[in-house]
């Protein structure tokens, strides 16, 4: 079956549908999710989008908070641009009918985060992405020039490579068609035509045992995007989230949102004693990678298997009230965080790296821009700033959506595209040969490929990760397509990228921390 579109929009998150509000006036807008609109790692943003409001905040040191975080790695153009165009999109959050806390002045409500040197974080409560998603999901739900395809998953991107030509890596002619995508409950391939596609699919989080994003996350658009030989880069740039909710079982793991530490929360050690100070100036608020890297080293030292956050001396009244979400989930597992304290471990949480893109969020695949946490645009560096994510996302789908508008009239439908050619024909024999390789790859993730690495655990993770990778390959050319093995499939050619870029990058910088390179400038630890 084949159907067509001007624009193509693979992914349901804050980049997709930004991207399709912004274009349907214009065109035909379809938008393929592999799950329900609301399964994304949008819905479970909690600390808020970062964005300068008032005085005595200023876009310089907005600028500056994320290249210091980006530790030497950002395009400082694009920080420029985007911390720039930040309130112009937040407006049209608003217009579309996000609601953002404010006191009652009628000013915005801000919040601080780690590695912000003002309060800048607009935010509804501690749920900001489920307040994003709600009303962009009502808008694209009312905009009749949009098609709504729930579990439809897209398997590959359609290159001149499905009509017999030969397309050679760091090629400049390669263009994209449209999509091959799964109907999941019809159990059949739907060829999507687009004059544009937009790459929306986020990150990468499940190639981990202990992440935060939920099940969706596994890195299928950076995937689809390699294996058309599009280009990828800063992989090894993984973020883990200081503190997620310790609780062995849940998956994925609970955030306790950095905006608790922002409002005065502090981390302890089990035994009360505060650590933080000893690794950095900026104590709890330090960036990430640091704090996060100081509670691994800690836990290590110490053999514990968490840390605590601890929020009693807090107004009660307070906390409560800013971090409904947190202060219910943590009553379920009989934790007052009025009075008692909160468990917590770092977790795998965001990539920076992903698919290259240039200011107009275009890859160099023609005819295909990717955005969000999908896409590498130069904003983030070695290391993300705290809620610059959502930002990025808003303001590179705008900016490609203006890109968009101005040219998809200037491509037309390639309609001598075959029908996707199957695999095989087989159910896979057993599933556990899918589930059990993907316990596999986040067991090699978790304790190879985490927040400390070492040569001989990133050669390690790599010949492990070949054998399954191998073994896929062959269940996948003989198998009748599942969404499970196509998963598998895509965290294993994301995997692989994060392990060669890690391997590649001789130093220490931002989220990548090898013992074997020297410490010089960087937080200095013994193991
Ligand atoms: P997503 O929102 O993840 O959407 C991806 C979409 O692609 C989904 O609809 C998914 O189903 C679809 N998809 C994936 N693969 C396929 C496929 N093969 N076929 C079809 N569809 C597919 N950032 C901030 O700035 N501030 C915060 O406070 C914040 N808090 C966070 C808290 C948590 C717990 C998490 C997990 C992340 C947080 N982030 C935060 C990061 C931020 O939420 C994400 O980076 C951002 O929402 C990504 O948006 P996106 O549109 O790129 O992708
Ligand atoms: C958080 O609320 O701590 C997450 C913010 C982010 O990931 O940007």
């Amino acid at each position: 079956m084949q159907k067509q579109y001007d624009f193509l929009v693979i992914g349901s998150g804050l980049a997709g549908l930004s991207f399709a509000l912004k274009v349907a006036d214009k065109g035909s807008v379809a938008i393929l999710t592999k799950a329900e609109l609301q399964d994304t790692n949008t819905s479970y943003a909690q600390g808020g989008i970062a964005a300068v409001t008032y005085k005595p905040d200023n876009y310089e040191k907005h600028v500056e908070d994320t290249l210091i975080a980006g530790d030497g790695l950002c395009n400082e153009e694009v920080v420029r641009m985007v911390v720039n165009e930040a309130p112009e999109r937040i407006q049209e959050l608003i217009k579309w009918g996000t609601n953002f806390d404010r006191e009652k002045s009628g000013k915005f409500d801000l919040a601080r985060e780690g590695g912000h040197s003002e309060h800048r974080i607009l935010h509804h409560k501690d749920d900001t992405g489920r307040e994003i998603q709600r009303a962009l999901i009502d808008r694209v739900r009312q905009h009749p020039n949009i098609d709504i395809f729930q579990h439809f998953f897209a398997l590959d991107i359609i290159t001149q490579h499905h009509l017999g030509v030969l397309v050679k890596w760091r090629s400049t002619n390669i263009e994209c068609y449209g999509v091959y995508a799964l109907d999941i409950k019809n159990k059949e391939i739907v060829t999507f035509l687009s004059r544009v596609t937009l790459m929306a699919t986020g990150g990468t989080g499940n190639l981990y045992s202990t992440t935060t994003n939920p099940g969706i996350a596994t890195g299928d658009g950076i995937a689809m995007v390699y294996r058309a030989k599009g280009t990828v880069e800063n992989m090894e740039f993984v973020q883990f989230h200081p503190t997620s909710l310790y609780n062995p079982n849940e998956r994925p793991s609970f955030l306790i949102t950095e905006a608790m530490r922002g409002h005065g929360g502090i981390l302890k050690t089990i035994d009360g004693k505060e650590f933080m100070h000893k690794y950095d100036k900026r104590a709890s608020l330090a960036p990430r990678d640091i704090v996060a890297r100081a509670i691994d080293h800690e836990m290590k030292l110490r053999g514990d298997d968490y840390v605590y956050l601890d929020c009693r001396h807090l107004d009660a009244g307070e906390l409560t009230n800013h971090f409904p979400n947190i202060y219910e989930k943590c009553k379920t597992l009989g934790i007052d965080i009025t009075r008692n304290y909160i468990p917590v471990v770092p977790a795998a949480h965001y990539l920076c790296g992903g698919v290259k893109v240039d200011k107009d969020g275009r890859t160099v695949v023609n005819r295909l821009y990717a955005a969000g946490e999908t896409a590498s645009t130069g904003l983030h560096g070695a290391n993300r700033l705290a809620s610059n994510s959502l930002l990025e996302a808003i303001v590179f789908s705008h900016n490609a959506s203006v890109h968009a508008l101005e040219h998809f009239r200037d491509y037309s439908f390639r309609i001598d595209i075959p029908e996707w050619s199957t695999h095989g024909v087989r159910h896979p024999e057993e599933m556990v040969l899918i589930t059990q390789s993907y316990k596999e790859v986040q067991q090699i993730f978790s304790v190879y490929v985490g927040i400390v690495r070492s040569n001989v655990r990133l050669k390690r993770s790599l010949d492990r990760l070949e054998t399954i990778y191998h073994e896929t390959e062959r269940l996948y050319q003989k198998s009748i397509l599942t969404v499970q093995l196509c998963e598998l499939r895509n965290l294993i050619n994301v995997g692989y990228l994060i392990i060669k870029g890690a391997m590649r990058r001789e130093e220490n910088r931002g989220l990548h921390y090898n013992i074997d390179y020297p410490l010089e400038g960087k937080m200095k630890m013994e193991f």
